[in-house]
Formats: C-alpha cells, structure tokens, sequence
C-alpha cells in the first residue's frame, strides 16, 4: 500500500438506497468540476467471484451456505483489490466503489460472526470514506418493486431491516472510533442527495 496518491471512495446502504444513481452522479461532478480522472467499481465485481456470486444472489444457483457465500464475497474482494482497485490508486486517480467490506458486515453479518468476517476480508485496503447512504427498508422496497421486476434474495423488507439495523448499529460504532464514515440522509430527492454528498467530499478531500 505504499506509493499510494489516489483516493477510496465507498457507498453503502441497503438494496434500493439509491447507491448506483449517486455514484455515477459523484463521478460526472468530480471530473467536470476537478478534472479529477475517476472510475466506477462495484461489488459483486465483474470478475470470476463476482460472476459466481451474481448468480447466487439472483437465486438460479441455490443451496450455498451462508458461511460459504461470505467467503466468495471476501475472495471477490481481493481479486477486485488487485485486478482493479489498486492499480487505479497507484495511478492517483480516483475510485467510487458501490458497496464494499461493510456489506459483509451488514449482510452476511446477519448469519455469521462480525470477528470472521473481518479476519476473512482483513486483506482488503481500506476505504479513504466510506459513505452511508441511509434510508430505511419500508422506503427502500416500495423503490425496488416500483423500478423492477425481478428482485435478488435479500430484497425482502424483514431481511433488510436486520441489514438496515446492523448498519446503523456499526457506523455509530465505526463513528465513534474515528473512522472516516459519513451518513447522508437518504430519503430524500435524488439532487438533494447528491448536494449533500458534493459537499461531505469536498469538505473530505478537496479542499
Ligand atoms: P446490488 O448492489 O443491488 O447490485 P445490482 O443492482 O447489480 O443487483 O446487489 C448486490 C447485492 O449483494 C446486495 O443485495 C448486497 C449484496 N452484498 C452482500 O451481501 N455482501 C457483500 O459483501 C456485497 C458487496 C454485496
């Protein structure tokens, strides 16, 4: 991680939070405004992992434990670390990254141990800011069965109100150790948002 000049940006929040809208929208601004040369990652990553896990969340290969799925999230990070995250740092350029370690912790934190979880994915960088976007699941599934027909496995209201909850419960913790996390409300239109989120980056980074 030496010789590292360019910045980790990470989004989180649940399914239906709004998280691919802003990041796009993150990118578009840092480049016209800073000339800041930018690029979008998402996990589940593109990569083999990531393929596997698509379709697992997708529900067309069933029967994978949860530990199981947990470790293919970790193993998908570190091949996106390498093949992709890193050697954009190591440029100095920028990467916004749509979800990232604290969805394991949210997710998988439902059915395994918050300990593992971090011990598997301890080889993962670190994020420079993490941003939570925050909205909670009632408003989050009436977006995702308004916007779509086919919904993934954890797009169930009582699924993610334990992911929305171990959220809140984390980025308090995290907050309080003096990580660098912000919380930006959610459920509000998307240009208020994106403001919001302008502002916390600018106030992180640019200036
Ligand atoms: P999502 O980000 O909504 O992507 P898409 O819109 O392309 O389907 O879906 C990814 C799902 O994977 C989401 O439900 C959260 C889940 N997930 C985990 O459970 N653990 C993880 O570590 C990551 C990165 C995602």
């Amino acid at each position: 991680m030496t010789n590292i000049k360019g910045k980790f940006i990470v989004f989180e929040g649940i399914d239906g939070s709004g998280i691919s809208t802003q990041t796009g929208r993150l990118r578009s601004y840092l480049e016209s405004q800073y000339n800041i040369k930018t690029i979008l990652a998402k996990e589940p990553s593109e990569g083999p992992v990531g393929t596997l896990i698509r379709q697992v969340l997708s529900g067309r290969m069933q029967g994978i434990d949860d530990s199981s799925l947990a470790l293919l999230f970790a193993a998908d990070r570190i091949d996106h670390n390498k093949n992709k995250i890193l050697p954009v740092l190591e440029q100095g350029d920028f990467v916004i990254c749509d979800r990232y370690l604290w969805s394991s912790y949210a997710y998988q934190g439902r059915k395994n141990d918050l300990n593992w979880l971090q011990e598997i994915n301890m080889y993962a960088s670190k994020p420079d800011l993490t941003v939570f976007i925050r909205v909670r699941p009632e408003i989050s599934i009436r977006r995702i069965t308004g916007s779509r027909f086919q919904t993934e496995i954890f797009e169930k209201i009582d699924i993610l109100q334990q992911v929305y909850d171990n959220y809140v419960c984390l980025f308090a913790k995290w907050k309080e150790s003096g990580l660098s996390v912000t919380e930006i409300d959610g459920e509000r239109d998307a240009d208020t948002v994106e403001m919001e989120i302008r502002t916390a980056i600018e106030k992180h980074f640019i200036k």
